[in-house]
């Protein structure tokens, strides 16, 4: 039985006084809500402030991206070690916007997710084909790669102890989704994919679907066989969406 997901993505919104003000509310909106886990992933620099306002909540907190080595001269970037130490539970690694704008690779994404599960940190880790790709007819050849990449060298126990975060490009910020069944169709792929190269543990692992999720369109996805909740960007940017869309995967 695995417990339903949802995760905010912040992505680069939100200053401080917004960060703290949206936390606030959230965790008064969701106080008694059980049967779901929570996280929001906020920029970095406001990661300490809402860690102290959700201290005393069950809602974890993620970071968006970091470095995959534990310190060094890599000016701008920030270590798990750093990340662990001020108790982050989360960590996004190989967002879209992350591939696209910032060179990330597969081996990228492989280091950081190993070097997450070295740290104690757990890995959001997110695929998802483009709309050219998707239109070839490449979606599962696509996400099976970067899937397989993404896992290679973990454990069985780190992977079933990861989530992916299936997110088809063309979905983000879009205001399209998929269709529940098609993202349910990709995600239940995946799960199999996992299960065979790691004996079973697709089975134990959370798999999400991203891409323009709103209060409207969860109860879809959450209803699916395979889907365990979502990555939500744009719609967790004001705690009452937010709280919706948690309410609404129980
Ligand atoms: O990480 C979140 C996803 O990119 C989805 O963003 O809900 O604004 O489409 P969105």
């Amino acid at each position: 039985m695995r417990t339903p997901f949802i995760a905010g993505n912040w992505k680069m919104n939100l200053t401080l006084k917004e960060s703290v003000a949206l936390v606030e509310e959230l965790k008064d909106l969701v106080s008694g809500v059980t049967g779901v886990e929570i996280a929001v992933c906020p920029p970095a620099v406001n990661l300490t402030r809402v860690q102290e306002v959700l201290k005393d909540t069950s809602i974890k907190v993620g970071a968006q991206n970091m470095h995959w080595e534990d310190s060094g001269a890599f000016t701008g970037e920030l270590s798990p070690v750093m990340l662990r130490d001020i108790d982050v539970d989360y960590i996004i690694i190989g967002h879209s916007e992350r591939r696209q704008y910032f060179n990330e690779t597969d081996q990228i994404v492989n280091r950081k997710v190993q070097a997450a599960h070295t740290h104690g940190l757990k890995p959001i880790i997110c695929v998802g084909e483009s709309l050219d790709e998707r239109e070839e007819g490449k979606t599962r050849q696509v996400v099976k790669a970067q899937v397989k990449s993404a896992l290679a060298g973990l454990t069985k126990d780190q992977v079933a102890d990861s989530v992916i975060a299936y997110e088809p490009i063309w979905a983000i910020g879009t205001g399209k989704s998929a269709t529940a069944e098609e993202a349910n169709d990709v995600i239940k792929f995946i799960r199999e994919t996992v299960n065979q190269d790691f004996d079973g543990a697709g089975d134990a692992m959370r798999i999400q679907y991203g891409g323009s999720v709103k209060p409207h369109n969860i109860e879809d996805f959450i209803k699916q066989s395979d889907i365990d909740g979502a990555l939500v960007g744009g719609a967790s940017l004001k705690a009452e969406s937010f709280a919706e869309i948690v309410k609404k995967s129980v």
